[in-house]
């Protein structure tokens, strides 16, 4: 089953092109996105959504932190979201006009469950993205959109990530069709972005070996933090969601603008921060804070390890590794960012000897409350 891979975390890692792509297939047609599972939500309903809410725990909730800004940006509808946990217990506002979007892999934890059959009580709408076929979430939804990132046995989640963030943007781009939102010419554009993204994985993936290399000479850290900013700042919490359940190592993630608002004071010589750079070209204005984020740390000490685009020359003095990502607009690089951030959590549990497919302590899925 692990068809020669060292452990199913590796073979799923590696098995994220073809998790964008199978869940891309046939749902791209001429220029345009076709979800068929959509068929109960008419063009009508579509444009006539003020607000939509999305419900997941862990990285399911990353996801959908990501497909926040893609969402509002084409499809100009306010996106919230929100765990699962919290959600059900704190009356939300739900109406007809707000769609819960819930986003689960396995499609049976127990509070993402709950939490979608109280919007449905409560009148809302309620589509689920799933990457288990029959799953309890999808048959209580009124509609299932399924990632096809195939079964994914590691406990900490990595392919069905990436497959997420692709069903979401589809659901994106085809809210932004129908709401009229996004011109044919950007819409083709997104489009073509979205379907280049399993061939640039397969670039990232390419580095592993660095990676490895990093993550073994870190291997006696003890607490590593991560920032990042708009789509990189769910990817730096991500990075430190992996850290933690996989090499138990203490991490965090932070939004980089908040760095002097508090987390500044974490860094002291030898601080290892990972740190998503934007790119220069699409964020131009987002692009020089995080570099002048990277020179505030690097002068207190910190070792600054930057994911950072192709070419992009200005974090090279300060950083102390640059590892590389393709050339992708802005909303895409997630997609792309998140990768050296798995293998860096996978090399580093594997060189502290963990079992990286069972930490411990973890279900691969939470049945219960
Ligand atoms: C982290 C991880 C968990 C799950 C979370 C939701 O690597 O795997 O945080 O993402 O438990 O699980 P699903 O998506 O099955 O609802």
């Amino acid at each position: 089953e692990k068809g020669g891979w060292s452990s199913f975390m590796r073979k799923e890692v590696s098995e994220q092109p073809e998790a964008v792509a199978n869940t891309l297939l046939g749902r791209i047609v001429d220029g345009a996105v076709v979800i068929p599972e959509l068929e109960d939500f008419g063009d009508e309903e579509l444009r006539g959504i003020r607000r939509i809410t999305v419900i997941a725990c862990g990285t399911a909730a990353y996801a959908g932190m990501v497909a926040k800004y893609a969402i509002e940006q084409w499809a100009r509808v306010p996106v919230e979201v929100e765990l699962s946990h919290e959600f059900r217990y704190r009356e939300p506002v739900l109406d007809p006009e707000t769609l819960v979007v819930s986003v689960s892999q396995s499609g049976e934890t127990m509070d993402t469950l709950m939490a979608v059959k109280y919007a449905r009580e409560q009148g809302a709408r309620t589509i689920s993205i799933c990457n288990t076929q029959g799953a309890t979430i999808p048959r209580e939804s009124d509609a299932v959109v399924y990632t096809h990132a195939g079964p994914e046995v590691a406990v900490a989640s990595t392919k069905a990530f990436v497959a997420q963030i692709a069903a979401l943007y589809l659901f994106g781009l085809h809210l932004a069709r129908v709401r009229g939102t996004l011109s044919p010419e950007k819409l083709a554009a997104q489009l073509a972005e979205l379907q280049a993204v399993p061939d640039k994985l397969q670039t990232v993936l390419a580095q592993g070996e660095r990676v490895g290399e990093l993550a073994h000479w870190m291997a006696d850290t003890r607490s590593v933090l991560f920032l990042g900013r708009h789509v990189g700042y769910p990817i730096a919490l991500e990075g430190a969601l992996k850290l933690k359940e996989l090499a138990y190592i203490h991490a965090e993630g932070f939004a980089a603008g908040e760095l002097k608002h508090g987390p500044i004071a974490l860094i002291e010589p030898g601080q290892p921060v990972f740190v998503v750079v934007p790119s220069p070209r699409g964020s131009a204005a987002l692009h020089p804070k995080v570099v002048s984020n990277i020179q505030e740390i690097r002068a207190r000490g910190a070792r600054v390890i930057a994911i950072a685009e192709a070419g992009d020359a200005a974090v090279l003095p300060y950083a102390d590794e640059v590892l590389r990502i393709p050339l992708a607009a802005p909303l895409f690089e997630p997609l792309l960012a998140v990768v050296p951030l798995q293998l860096f959590a996978m090399e580093l549990a594997q060189a502290k000897g963990l079992d990286v497919d069972q930490p411990r302590n973890l279900a691969k899925s939470v049945t219960v409350e």
